[in-house]
């Protein structure tokens, strides 16, 4: 495992499921973790103290560092207190691992202004905020001459980049979080810091929402554990992974798989302006047949995972 010993790490959402195996994961590779989790329901609702609580004992039985956080990451001075405590309580910080998230689902049709907001304002106002706040310490530091080797890891999904019916706030607010990670990494890799983005695949609460009860398998290799993401984050996180920016990594058990989105696709070109009849023309040539998204289960088995639903 690599030796993260001396780094901090701060993990959003980490009371529960994926977030939580990140925070353990960092913790047994030596990074001391702030464990922030607002500890409401899975639709965003309450607050409770007990989850990042729990999970800072476990670090602690491990023999581990750490300190429990209960600001919400969609607060704007929230994520700054956040970003602070961390530098107060732990000494520093190198690492951001963005993952708080609720869901909300919807048919389009049926969906309210509240649904659409709340999920948005999680998602990604939740990886904006804790992202500025670090970025602005990073910059600090660089500007002072420290040598910097920070990481973003940020949290989209599989319904964010190939699009999941029912779910037009989440998987906008998931397309949208991949996209920031592209900026973040082309801005902040001036300052040491890098940015990437995992589309994980676990059984946690929001699976079950989803997707109804998953079973673990009664005996082998379990692809849905939420453990299972955490070895890309420790991977990214080393120092050895300093070069690897801006990239989506889908996790579906044992796969790994490095996107590549809205990559270049079928080229319509002329030397003049198109005329609308002429370009129809020409889309109904190039697609005969019509042309429509696949949708995720297509999109997951193509990246070596599998339907969620086909599991259960
Ligand atoms: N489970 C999956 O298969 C899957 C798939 C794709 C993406 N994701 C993403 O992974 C991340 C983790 O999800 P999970 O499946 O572990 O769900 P989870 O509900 O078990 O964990 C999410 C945690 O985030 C916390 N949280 C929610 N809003 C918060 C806020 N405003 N501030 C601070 N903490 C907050 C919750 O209290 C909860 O403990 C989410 O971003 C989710 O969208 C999960």
């Amino acid at each position: 495992m690599p030796d993260l010993s001396g780094k901090v790490a701060i993990v959003t959402g980490a009371g529960r499921g994926i977030g939580r195996e990140h925070a353990l994961a960092l913790a047994r590779a030596g990074a001391k973790v702030l464990v922030n989790d607002l500890g409401g329901s899975l639709g965003g609702e309450g607050a409770d103290a007990a989850p990042a609580e729990q999970v800072v004992e476990e670090i602690r039985a491990l023999g581990g560092e750490a300190a429990a956080d209960n600001e919400n990451v969609a607060d704007f001075a929230g994520a700054e207190r956040m970003v602070q405590h961390a530098i107060d309580a732990l000494g520093g910080l190198d690492i951001l691992v963005c993952n708080a998230g609720i869901l909300r689902d919807r048919m389009l049709v049926n969906m309210d202004e509240a649904e659409w907001d709340a999920v948005i304002n999680v998602h990604l106002k939740g990886h904006f905020a804790p992202t500025r706040h670090a970025a602005a310490h990073w910059r600090e530091r660089s500007k002072a001459g420290d040598p910097v080797r920070a990481r973003v890891i940020c949290t989209s999904s599989p319904s964010g980049v190939f699009g999941n019916v029912g779910q037009a706030n989440y998987g906008a607010a998931k397309a949208g979080i991949a996209a920031f990670t592209q900026i973040a990494a082309q801005e902040l890799g001036r300052y040491g810091v890098t940015a990437n983005c995992l589309a994980p695949n676990a059984r946690t609460r929001m699976t079950e929402q989803a997707f109804g009860e998953i079973p673990p398998p009664d005996e082998g290799f379990d692809p849905m554990d939420p453990g299972n993401m955490a070895p890309v984050v420790v991977a990214l996180c080393a120092d050895e992974a300093q070069g690897i920016t801006g990239q989506c990594f889908f996790v579906y058990g044992g796969a790994v798989n490095v996107l590549q989105g809205w990559s270049p696709g079928e080229l319509f070109v002329r030397d003049a302006r198109w005329d609308a009849d002429e370009l129809l023309a020409e889309l109904q040539e190039r697609f005969p047949s019509g042309v429509s998204p696949a949708g995720m289960v297509a999109g997951m088995m193509s990246a070596g995972g599998q339907s969620l639903s086909a599991t259960s």
